[in-house]
């Protein structure tokens, strides 16, 4: 999304030395859970090194230091490519309510309280219902997907997301026959997200999703990344990612899911509707007005790396391209 002021598309502004690899991050979650300022901790704290401790310390990587989720592989991990790193996943972030800058979610979204959590689910069901978000965990098993997450902003990375299909909470959720699409609304506290109003987005964050597309199976609710839960500036304690689409399809931290009959109003096409559209499915062939979508690059690549070619629909046709068969996908981007 681009409003105001923004960093570099690219991984170049965070240097190599900067990544926080996976090794080391595993390392650091162990001595956290045995207290990293016992004797123990501090002999392997010493180890790792002082200021890597220090950064690992610093509010924005302490939402790291959380609980292993436990995950069965997927038959819908889609994608053998390189992984983003951590450290990239969790620092380069839209999450608008804590600031318009990618670095300020990680920074800024270690306040957002995500327990006690519920989703509120209403609208064309059988009966409104609010899930705890600790039985959402354990309606059904939690699977490893691999997914490649590409931004309409032209950057992308590969993720292993944690969750399961949305449609195992849909189903619970007994919608009505009448149900044509499904709204997905993020928490919202100006308290708490105290940069709210550096966008200009109408709060709270709304997204929506026809119900084929949320029936979809790649549709994921997610809950974790890396094999823990998500980390704040993430969307946690849940979120949606739809592969094939573009990020801002993904709402974070979502408080309620309304099952309506018609289009729901979505934060990003309110604001720039001829920018945003409603489906806003990854299609090299719908450029945005300001630039082509032909291209991206994958975040952590040198700069000066050759950039990719965006696939349609993100590489995910033989799974959702019948979605859209006869649709007009210049008309409906
Ligand atoms: N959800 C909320 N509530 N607020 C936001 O600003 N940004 C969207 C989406 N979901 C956003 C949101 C955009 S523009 C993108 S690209 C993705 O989240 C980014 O997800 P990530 O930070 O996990 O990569």
């Amino acid at each position: 999304m681009l409003i105001r002021k923004h960093n570099l598309l690219d991984g170049s502004a965070i240097p190599t030395s900067e990544i926080t690899p996976q090794a080391k991050y595993e390392q650091y979650k162990r001595l956290s859970r045995r207290g990293l300022l016992t004797g123990a901790g501090a002999v392997a704290a010493t180890a790792l090194g002082a200021d890597r401790i220090a950064d690992l310390l610093a509010p924005s990587n302490r939402v790291h230091a959380s609980t292993k989720l436990e995950t069965v592989k997927s038959p819908l991990t889609t994608t053998g490519e390189q992984l983003t790193t951590l450290q990239d996943v969790t620092h380069y972030n839209n999450f608008y309510e804590f600031g318009v800058d990618k670095s300020q979610p990680a920074q800024n979204a270690g306040t957002l309280p995500t327990r006690p959590w519920t989703i509120k689910v209403s609208g064309l069901v059988k009966a409104p219902k609010t899930f705890d978000i600790d039985t959402l965990l354990k309606l059904h098993p939690l699977e490893e997907r691999v997914y490649r997450h590409r931004c309409v902003e032209r950057w992308s990375m590969v993720i292993p997301w944690v969750g399961y299909s949305l449609s195992e909470l849909t189903k619970q959720c007994e919608p009505l026959a009448t149900a044509k699409y499904v709204q997905f609304l993020s928490y919202f506290d100006p308290k708490v997200e105290k940069w709210w109003s550096e966008s200009g987005i109408r709060w709270p964050y709304s997204e929506g999703l026809r119900m084929d597309e949320a029936m979809n199976p790649l549709t994921l609710l997610t809950f974790g990344l890396y094999g823990d839960i998500l980390p704040n500036q993430n969307g946690a304690p849940v979120r949606l990612t739809v592969p094939w689409k573009y990020g801002y399809k993904s709402a974070k931290s979502i408080v309620a899911i309304k099952f309506l009959s018609s289009q729901p109003p979505t934060s990003w096409n309110d604001q720039a509707p001829d920018e945003y559209g409603f489906y806003s499915n990854v299609n090299p062939n719908h450029d945005h007005p300001r630039w082509s979508q032909k291209y991206e690059r994958r975040i952590g690549q040198a700069f000066y790396a050759q950039q990719r070619t965006t696939l349609m629909f993100n590489g995910y046709t033989d799974q959702v391209g019948s979605l859209y068969s006869g649709m007009d996908l210049n008309r409906y981007y």
